[in-house]
């Protein structure tokens, strides 16, 4: 009898031991918690701002952002139990329209919600700015949110130096096209659309879009976008990783702005273009997914860096595509990246971030060719991811199993600790 139990406490601890996953399947609430505040003592430049406000309503205030299943624009009428999560959001706009007039050295008129030398970057504050005024904002801190987003849409349309066919610079100094302005400005022109139901705003949205792909599309590198063109300086023809997930991340935004609002039926021809697009960019970008999961920093340069920050903002933009367009296509890399990305470092913490929190390895987001620390952007592309992928695994995870072409690491773990275990109790019962 004691020999039997012995061998029957053996099989336990074997099966406990065997059966804790090689990989985490998913972040938790608290460790997206601590990414969120890293996020908020890292973020301190325009284009962080905004992101920061997009993604913590993509987290933690879903039915008020562009990309959950709710109408566009939501309920003016804030409900209680989303008062805290908007709160952060709104701390946010406050403090950039509290100050906008400072910062831009006092003048009236238009001008961008905080200084910068990009003419895109500070737009994509832009729509949390237009929230804050649509849901009242002003009625208990006084500050003129609906005059702060017309004065920066009108700063785009007057100041910001533009390509002869339109398209809006990135820049200011110049005209030149990023990859990065596809999150930065569509997605404000869309959302001042529905919010002051102008149907234009929301053609200039698909407009700017378009005029951007044309420029920035590399047709001889399968669809993969370049970073930047045009200008006398500053060109960068390699197909940045995290600058193609931008692109495919603004559109998905304008994609869902557009099909959740009124306009949808008006707009159905752009929807489809959108969603094409996005899926150009899944297939230029997947073809090139390192077999860890991760992109290298260029996506087709093997040479370069692999670089966590485009792994988990491209996921996002999958598993949204999934939720409001039905395509599915990418579904199986999208999880090895997240999963890669969720996974532990033996027993001590996470593989991809460290101690801190801080997502790792990332390109430097103020030196792009390079590897940084720290990168305020690649915490908010995981908090985007992790509420993307949410969001798709409460649906129902439909398109998960779609013609796998990655093996679930995960999954044989199970199956080979389970394998074991049964072999262990034969063994008990022939010792028996
Ligand atoms: C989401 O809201 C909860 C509750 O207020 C908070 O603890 C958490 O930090 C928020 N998440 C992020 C990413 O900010
Ligand atoms: C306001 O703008 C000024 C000038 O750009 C800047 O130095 C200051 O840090 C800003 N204050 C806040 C609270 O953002
Ligand atoms: C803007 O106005 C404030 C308050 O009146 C003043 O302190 C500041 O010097 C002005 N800034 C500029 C650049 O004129
Ligand atoms: C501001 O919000 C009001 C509704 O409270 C809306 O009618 C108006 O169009 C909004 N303005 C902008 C610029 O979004
Ligand atoms: C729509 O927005 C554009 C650009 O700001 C503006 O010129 C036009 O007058 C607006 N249309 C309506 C109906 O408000
Ligand atoms: C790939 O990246 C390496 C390292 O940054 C660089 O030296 C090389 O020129 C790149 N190759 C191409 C084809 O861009
Ligand atoms: C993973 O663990 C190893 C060994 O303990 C350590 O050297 C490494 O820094 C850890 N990685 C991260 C991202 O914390």
């Amino acid at each position: 009898m004691p020999h039997s139990l012995g061998c029957i406490w053996v099989v336990v601890v074997l099966w406990m031991t065997l059966s804790t996953p090689v990989t985490a399947q998913y972040l938790t609430d608290a460790q997206v918690s601590v990414v969120g505040q890293r996020l908020a003592e890292g973020a301190s430049h325009s284009w962080e701002y905004g992101t920061r406000s997009e993604v913590l309503l993509e987290y933690n205030a879903s039915s008020f952002s562009v990309l959950s299943s709710s109408v566009v624009p939501p309920p003016q009428q804030i409900p209680p139990n989303l008062a805290g999560a908007l709160s952060d959001v709104f701390s946010i706009t406050r403090a950039i329209v509290a100050n906008r007039s400072i910062s831009n050295g006092n003048v009236t008129g238009p001008q961008p919600l905080i200084q910068d030398s990009s003419a895109g970057d500070p737009a994509s504050i832009g729509v949390a700015v237009l929230l804050a005024n649509w849901t009242g904002q002003s009625a208990s801190d006084g500050l003129d949110y609906a005059g702060a987003a017309r004065d920066q849409l009108q700063f785009l349309f007057q100041n910001a130096p533009k390509t002869p066919d339109g398209a809006i610079s990135h820049r200011l100094d110049q005209v030149q096209l990023w990859s990065d302005s596809v999150y930065m400005v569509p997605p404000f022109l869309a959302y001042y659309g529905v919010t002051t139901e102008n149907l234009t705003l929301l053609q200039e949205a698909y407009t700017q879009i378009s005029l951007y792909r044309t420029y920035l599309r590399d047709t001889n590198a399968n669809n993969l976008w370049k970073h930047i063109q045009l200008g006398s300086y500053g060109t960068d023809n390699g197909h940045w990783s995290t600058g193609n997930a931008w692109a495919a991340a603004g559109m998905i935004r304008v994609l869902g702005t557009i099909q959740r609002s009124r306009f949808a039926v008006s707009l159905q021809q752009q929807q489809e273009d959108l969603a094409s697009w996005i899926q150009e960019i899944h297939g230029g970008m997947y073809r090139y997914q390192d077999p860890s999961g991760l992109f290298h920093n260029y996506a087709d340069n093997k040479s370069t860096f692999l670089d966590a920050s485009s792994t988990a903002l491209l996921a996002s933009t999958v598993y949204r595509l999934s939720l409001l367009w039905g395509v599915h296509t990418y579904l199986p890399e999208a999880e090895s990246a997240r999963k890669r990305l969720s996974s532990l470092n033996g027993t001590s913490g996470l593989l991809h971030f460290t101690r801190d929190g801080w997502l790792t390895p990332v390109t430097d987001p103020y030196a792009y060719p390079f590897q940084g620390q720290d990168s305020p952007e690649g915490e908010a592309f995981v908090i985007s991811m992790q509420a993307a992928w949410r969001d798709w695994a409460a649906a129902g995870a439909v398109g998960a199993n779609v013609a796998p072409r990655t093996i679930d690491m995960t999954v044989n773990a199970y199956v080979l600790s389970a394998l074991i275990v049964v072999f262990d109790i034969i063994l008990c019962s022939v010792q028996m």
